[in-house]
């Protein structure tokens, strides 16, 4: 009966937001349904009743459910003797209606992805400083290239990451024992950056970045571009054009800029400005960045990039804005179960 399913899903809502889950029984959708009884033709009531009785059972065994799932989570004390968490234990939403967010969906298949290829991941750090995000990377100190980062700091000079690339000198020091061992150091390392941008349909203050990092003996720009395009193929499913035109990183020489032919759905037009999309930077890594994390560059080359994980993940399904994600949505979000 159909007013019946629309009173069940209704009845569950607000079981959900309830504090004492018992009270269900006097939600006002309970009562409409048994007042609603007087609507109902004689010869249908039989069938209604039985169907509002069955109801009832349902809700008593949610009841039944969250009592019994309270007895069993214990709180745990982690508190001073204050103690001013203590007490019962919090109510949770029921797991079969939570999801993950996407984002975690395609962070986590992007990383399965760069490990089937042989890249170790690693994590970024939410506050760093100017060694990792600037001067370990090639910046002299005054060069203008750190104004284009539009980076937090704090009073201290503490520094919120605004990029990944912060990662590099510490997983090149971390992994060199793989380089005497004849073994490439290669990771990525897929973590949130800040900056102070203007917020529009494609930026965002907090957003996803993916390194990677690939050092060894005689690397060159031909490794890069392999690299790059089987992970671009396998991460959206088809065989895409890719462009590297010449840009400018201080840590990179040469640097390029990265970007893959807009497949055709998501195209607003044919013109020559919708047929690329870039993606981010790439390059052959400095020879100054390599000595900073004690490499001879004489002896080691290799290869880094950085790409924005929304951007990605916006191009794959067409998402036109990239504040989606953080908007607590559920009707976008719910696109993705
Ligand atoms: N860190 C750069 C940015 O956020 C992107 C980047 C460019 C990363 C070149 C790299 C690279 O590893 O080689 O703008």
């Amino acid at each position: 009966m159909e007013e019946i399913e629309k009173a069940k899903i209704a009845l569950r809502s607000t079981f959900d937001t309830l504090e004492d889950k018992k009270q269900v029984f006097k939600a006002p959708e309970m009562r409409a349904l048994f007042d609603g009884m007087r609507e109902i033709a004689p010869e249908d009531r039989a069938a209604y009743g039985k169907a509002v009785n069955d109801l009832k059972t349902e809700v008593k065994s949610w009841v039944a459910d969250i009592e019994a799932a309270d007895e069993v989570i214990e709180s745990i004390d982690v508190t001073a003797p204050q103690a001013i968490n203590a007490g019962s234990a919090p109510s949770f939403l029921p797991s079969a209606q939570g999801s993950q967010h996407p984002l975690t969906t395609e962070i986590n298949y992007i990383c399965d992805i760069f490990q089937r290829m042989g890249f170790v991941v690693e994590e970024s750090r939410e506050i760093d400083d100017d060694f990792h995000m600037f001067e370990s990377l090639n910046f002299p100190e005054d060069h203008p290239a750190r104004d284009d980062y539009d980076t937090f700091m704090t009073d201290e000079g503490l520094i919120a990451p605004a990029h990944t690339s912060t990662m590099q000198n510490r997983i090149i020091k971390k992994y060199t024992s793989n380089l005497d061992a004849g073994e490439p150091i290669s990771a990525v390392v897929p973590d949130r950056v800040f900056r102070n941008e203007d917020l529009d349909a494609t930026h965002e203050h907090t957003f996803y970045q993916i390194e990677g990092i690939y050092v060894s003996k005689a690397v060159n720009v031909g490794n890069l571009i392999a690299t790059l395009e089987s992970y671009m193929s396998e991460y959206f499913r088809q065989k895409l054009k890719t462009k590297l035109q010449p840009f400018y990183f201080p840590f990179t020489e040469p640097s390029f800029e990265f970007a893959i032919e807009r497949p055709d759905v998501l195209k607003k037009d044919n013109s020559e400005e919708q047929k690329w999309l870039e993606l981010g930077g790439c390059g052959m890594i400095h020879p100054n960045v390599m000595k900073s994390a004690g490499l001879d560059p004489e002896v080691y080359t290799g290869f880094a990039f950085g790409f924005g994980i929304e951007r990605m993940v916006m191009m794959k399904y067409g998402i036109e804005d990239v504040r989606h994600f953080e908007s607590a949505n559920l009707k976008f979000l719910r696109q993705f179960r």
